[in-house]
């Protein structure tokens, strides 16, 4: 199952890909996450150093993606790159892809037709996922590269902002071809802030995440949430969300 997580600046995109990503894995699952943000720091959400970026491969790219000055081939060989450029823990690998430059929206730059194909190529077979965490906004689905995908999951924080963003998001990607789209509330104080996400936005949310200091605690401390201890409620309520995931997996997103 490909899925990938998006939202506004801040509201937790990067807590809760890693977190899925180690809950996952935990469960047997041979998960592969990919970091799509230029800041590259789903490694410290995830428990391992970044390995190299791939958009720092340009000799490799233009070997390989660009077949005359200005022609680029849409299926560069891109099959050896997850096992030589990946970090590796457990049943867990991450992938990195760096800073692409962006010439407006779907961008032909060799790196992104690099990009998309790497991720084209990911096909997963049962019990392998993918988990794509992304840069704040809308920017990343005009590149392209979480086309297809099975899942995205938007997510929101309480506030007028981080809502406006997710229901464009949700517009944007019925453009990619994505199966499914679902909120996840983060950083819920109380029901009523859950009710006001409920009401304006404009798909189901499958998770609220509640607002939770051991969050922070572990930001301040550089270790992922599921090393701090297991008594986290936010850890929980993502390892429910986990399991809400299975459940759709469960109903034949992706066949095997
Ligand atoms: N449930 C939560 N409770 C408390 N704090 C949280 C929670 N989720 C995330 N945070 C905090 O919010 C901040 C942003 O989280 P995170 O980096 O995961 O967001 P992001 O959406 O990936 O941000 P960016 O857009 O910069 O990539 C961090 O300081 C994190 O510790
Ligand atoms: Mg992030």
């Amino acid at each position: 199952m490909k899925i990938v997580v998006s939202g506004k600046g801040g509201v937790g995109k990067t807590t809760i890909a890693g977190t899925l990503a180690r809950v996952f894995a935990s469960r047997g699952y041979s998960v592969i996450a990919v970091d799509s943000d230029p800041s590259m720091n789903l490694h410290t959400a995830i428990g391992v150093e970044n390995p190299t970026p791939i958009s720092h491969l340009k000799e490799l790219i233009n070997e390989r993606a660009v077949i005359a000055p200005g022609m680029y081939s849409l299926n560069p060989r891109v099959d050896d790159i997850p096992e030589r450029f990946s970090s590796v823990r457990d049943n867990l690998r991450l992938i990195v892809m760096g800073t692409v430059e962006q010439a407006g929206q779907g961008c032909l730059c060799p790196e992104n037709t690099f990009l998309r194909a790497l991720l084209r190529h990911l096909v997963l077979r049962r019990r392998e996922m993918l988990i794509l965490d992304t840069e704040a906004g809308v920017e990343h689905l005009g590149r392209s590269v979480a086309r297809n995908f099975d899942l995205m999951l938007v997510v929101v924080e309480p506030g007028a902002k981080a809502i406006s963003m997710a229901n464009r998001l949700v517009e944007l990607s019925g453009r990619l071809g994505i199966a499914r789209v679902y909120g996840v509330a983060n950083k819920v104080a109380d029901e009523e802030q859950v009710r006001f996400i409920e009401e304006h936005l404009s798909v189901e949310l499958l998770e609220r995440v509640p607002y939770d200091s051991r969050v922070v605690e572990a930001d301040i401390k550089n270790v992922p949430l599921v090393d701090l201890d297991d008594k986290s409620p936010a850890l929980r309520s993502i390892v429910r969300l986990s399991e809400k995931i299975e459940g759709l997996v469960g109903s034949q997103l992706t066949p095997d």
